[in-house]
């Protein structure tokens, strides 16, 4: 089924440059950018966004890190889009990825992992609402 997911370039991802190379990942693979926009985060809206991993070890770091500089946040939109997105991610870990993926190409390190993507469907309309007005999907 068509559907769409949420996705974010980090700020590893637009430090180096390298909106364009992921972009064009998502675009040769059957996946079209319905939204977008880039951001500095608040420390606020990174904590609010990834307040399911409040009690983790790593939760301060990684809302440092997604507030060090912009991020691009996106709505991807195609066939299957959620699992295909993070066939194209590869594993949260770049040493885990399989060659070829986003983050085996460009991650850093598993923090500065270049990518977000939904992991479910009920996921993604949260995450996509959180960031996007429906007004600003364009299909
Ligand atoms: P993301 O898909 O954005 O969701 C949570 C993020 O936490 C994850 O990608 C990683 O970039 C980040 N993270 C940092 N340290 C860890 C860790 N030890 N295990 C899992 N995720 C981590």
């Amino acid at each position: 089924a068509i559907e769409r997911t949420f996705s974010i370039l980090k700020p590893d991802a637009t430090r180096r440059n390298l909106t364009g190379a992921i972009n064009a990942v998502f675009e040769k693979n059957g996946l079209s950018i319905v939204a977008q926009k880039r951001v500095q985060l608040t420390q606020a809206q990174a904590e609010g966004f990834y307040a399911v991993h409040k009690e983790r070890s790593f939760f301060g770091e990684l809302v440092s890190f997604m507030i060090s500089g912009p991020v691009v946040l996106q709505v991807l939109q195609g066939e299957n889009a959620m699992a295909r997105n993070r066939e194209l991610m590869g594993a949260t870990d770049p040493k885990k990825a399989d060659a070829g993926t986003i983050r085996a190409e460009f991650a850093e390190s598993i923090e500065a992992n270049s990518v977000h993507g939904s992991d479910s469907l009920e996921n993604a309309k949260t995450e996509i609402s959180y960031f996007f007005a429906e007004t600003e999907i364009v299909a």
